[in-house]
Formats: C-alpha cells, sequence, structure tokens
C-alpha cells in the first residue's frame, strides 16, 4: 500500500526533473560549454540527455503567486509580456550553478513568498554551466527572468591561485560584470547570494536612497578591517594608499544594491581587475571574490539596515558548530560560512536556524 501512495504523491507534485551530467562537471565549465552557441544549448534540453546523468535534481513546482491589489498600477505592463526595460520592476541578480542551485531557488522562493508585488520582480540569472533555464521555467511557470551566460574565461585567468578552493569559482566572480552582462535600460540591481531567503518584502530594499554612492550594503564599522589585508598590503603604501581620506568598514558582497549607471559610469569592473592582477603579482589578501570590493568600494557605501543581512549562519569550518541570529529585527538570512543548511538538513544534524530556511526549499517530491 505504501509503494502506491508514494507512487500517487510522485505524480501529484508536479515534480520538475532535470539530469545533469557528472562529465560536465567534472570538466572546468568553459571547456563543457563554449560561449559562442550558448544560447541555443540553453534552449534545447535534448542535448543534455546522455543516460548516466547523475545527480538528479528535482524541484517541486512553486505555488501561484499574484500582485496584491496596491500593485495594481502595473497590471498593463504584466499581462503582456513585460518587458525588462520596463521601469516598475525590481531586479535581482543571482547566480545558478548546479552545487548551489537548491539555495537560488529557495532564495526566489522566499523573494516570490514575501513580496507584496511578487508580479513586479524581475530575475537575472548568471550561469556558466548546464542546462538550468528550463528548470527554472518548469519550477516558476509565471516568473519573469532572464539567463545570462557568464563566460569563466573572463576571470580565470585574474583569479590568484592563493585563494581557498570553494572562493575559486568563476560564478562568484559574475556580480563585478553585471553592468556589463544586463540591459543598460537596467539602472539599479540588488545582488543576492545563493545562500540566502529573504523574509521581507524585497520592495523594501529596493527602495533604498544610495545617495551619491554606487553601492549599498549593511557595514560592520566594529570588524577589524586589519585581517582581510596582509601585512605586506599594509606595509606598502602603493597598496594601502588606496584608503587614504577613508574610514573603510567591512561589508559582505552577498547582498548588494547596485547603482548600475554609476557603475558603468566610473567603469569599476576595471578597478576591481586592476586589483585582482595586483594579488596575482603580490599577494595582498587571502579572501576570494570580497577583497576587490573593499578596496574599491569601503568608506563610500551607503549604509543599509543590518536586518538586510543576518550574515554567518553557515557557521565557521568546525563542524556542527551553530550561529545565533545577531540582535534585532530580520528580513535576510543569510548562511554564509561553510555550512549550508539543506547539507546539513540533509544529513539529519541542522543547526536550529536552519528550520527558517526550510520552508523555501522546493527540492525534492512531495512529502508524504
Ligand atoms: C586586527 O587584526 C590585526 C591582524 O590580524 C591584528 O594585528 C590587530 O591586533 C587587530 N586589532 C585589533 C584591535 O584587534
Amino acid at each position: 500500500m505504501l509503494w502506491i501512495l508514494r507512487f500517487s504523491g510522485f505524480f501529484s507534485a508536479a515534480v520538475v526533473m532535470i539530469i545533469l551530467s557528472p562529465s560536465i562537471q567534472s570538466f572546468p565549465p568553459a571547456e563543457a560549454i563554449r560561449s559562442s552557441n550558448l544560447d541555443g544549448y540553453l534552449r534545447s534540453p535534448n542535448l543534455l540527455s546522455p543516460p548516466d546523468y547523475l545527480p538528479q535534481l528535482y524541484f517541486r513546482r512553486s505555488t501561484i503567486f499574484r500582485n496584491a491589489d496596491e500593485c495594481r498600477f502595473s497590471d498593463r505592463q504584466i499581462k503582456g509580456k513585460t518587458s525588462v526595460c520596463d521601469p516598475s520592476l525590481v531586479h535581482i541578480a543571482i547566480t545558478l550553478d548546479v552545487e548551489y542551485l537548491r539555495g537560488s531557488i529557495a532564495a526566489v522562493h522566499s523573494i516570490l513568498l514575501n513580496s507584496l508585488c511578487p508580479e513586479n520582480v524581475f530575475f537575472h540569472f548568471l550561469v556558466s554551466e548546464t542546462n538550468l533555464e528550463s528548470l527554472v521555467r518548469s519550477t516558476f511557470p509565471q516568473l519573469k527572468f532572464k539567463v545570462y551566460y557568464f563566460d569563466p574565461e573572463i576571470v580565470r585567468s585574474l583569479i590568484s591561485t592563493s585563494v581557498r578552493q570553494a572562493l575559486e569559482q568563476p560564478l562568484n566572480y559574475a556580480r563585478n560584470y553585471l553592468a556589463d552582462l544586463l540591459e543598460t535600460c537596467v539602472k539599479r540591481v540588488i545582488y543576492l547570494d545563493s545562500d540566502l531567503v529573504v523574509v521581507d518584502d524585497i520592495a523594501k530594499l529596493w527602495a533604498t536612497n544610495l545617495g551619491s554612492r554606487t553601492i549599498g550594503a549593511p557595514e560592520y564599522c566594529h570588524a577589524n578591517f586589519t585581517k582581510y589585508f596582509t601585512s605586506g598590503f599594509w606595509s606598502d603604501k602603493r597598496f594601502s594608499g588606496t584608503f587614504r581620506g577613508r574610514k573603510p568598514c567591512y561589508f559582505n558582497t552577498g547582498v548588494m544594491v547596485i547603482d548600475l549607471v554609476k557603475w558603468r559610469h566610473a567603469q569599476y569592473t576595471k578597478w576591481i581587475e586592476r586589483w585582482m592582477e595586483v594579488q596575482k603579482s603580490d599577494r595582498i589578501y587571502d579572501l576570494g571574490s570580497l577583497p576587490p570590493y573593499l578596496l574599491v568600494f569601503a568608506g563610500n557605501v551607503a549604509p543599509i539596515e543590518h536586518r538586510w543581512n543576518q550574515h554567518g549562519l553557515g557557521g565557521d569550518n568546525v563542524r556542527g558548530s551553530c550561529r545565533d541570529l545577531h540582535p534585532g529585527p530580520y528580513s535576510l538570512l543569510h548562511w554564509s560560512g561553510s555550512g549550508k543548511p539543506w547539507l546539513r538538513l540533509d544529513s539529519k544534524q541542522p543547526c536550529p536556524l536552519d528550520f527558517l530556511w526550510s520552508p523555501y526549499d522546493l527540492y525534492g517530491h512531495s512529502r508524504l
């Protein structure tokens, strides 16, 4: 009897299935997919159908989401085909890769569920591999989104070999290129990491006043800023002189509101790349994609309330270490650090806060 229940549950759950190739994962993405015909690649699922695909990733279809009456002003646009240039849209950029896919899907789900006007949100997905567009489409049939191919070769030669493996994924650096990748009519974007959920209306974050600044993020001025750079950096005035006249504070690059117009105008991508080149020759920091942001922006960041990035919930490298929330209200929970909620839940060793992530998880078949 039990197997019949399971079987019917399987079909009633609007199961979405995509099968991903281990052979693709085992090669650097750029060798698996050449950029020239990627659009065709993404659109035709048949290209990914050899028999030995693993792991199998299943996502349930999200429930229907709909704008509240208060959002009616945009009905005209949302009924037809919405242009990415529509000024009433809220733009979110997020990466999609096999390893963090479950997190990205949960993040999108959380944004839709907690928005007053979910139909006004437009997602810009950054990918470097595999057929993930059809998976997004089947999981969120109504979603407004576009998939952008980020060529890992753009940064591969810039990534210093000294940074640790987990931070070395080229897709981590895709955020540096948003101003180039997104349509020029997109003037502002919220960049979000894949290991977080938004538990408040994202439109509030979208409305952040950046003043004259290019990026906004919660700042942590009590953190010891010195430790983000090597002693060689601090002792060399050619490098550390960049902070002269600034009061730099640490900020986390997993949640940023970015003014793309100002970014394009000042060509900040070039500045970031220049610091990455310095890192290759002089080893000025130990972390991956974060320090160039501190070098370019720290001290010139529009402060955002800390509730928009309750980070560190992944804990540190000590296995089984659980973090508590920082005091104060929270609108966004971020499992930065080495522990991810989906892995801990699967291994039956969750941290208490992981249960705030699980309601947004769409992975797997329906639970009977
Ligand atoms: C900050 O970190 C640096 C390098 O790790 C250390 O030398 C310094 O003593 C720290 N400062 C404070 C105030 O903790």
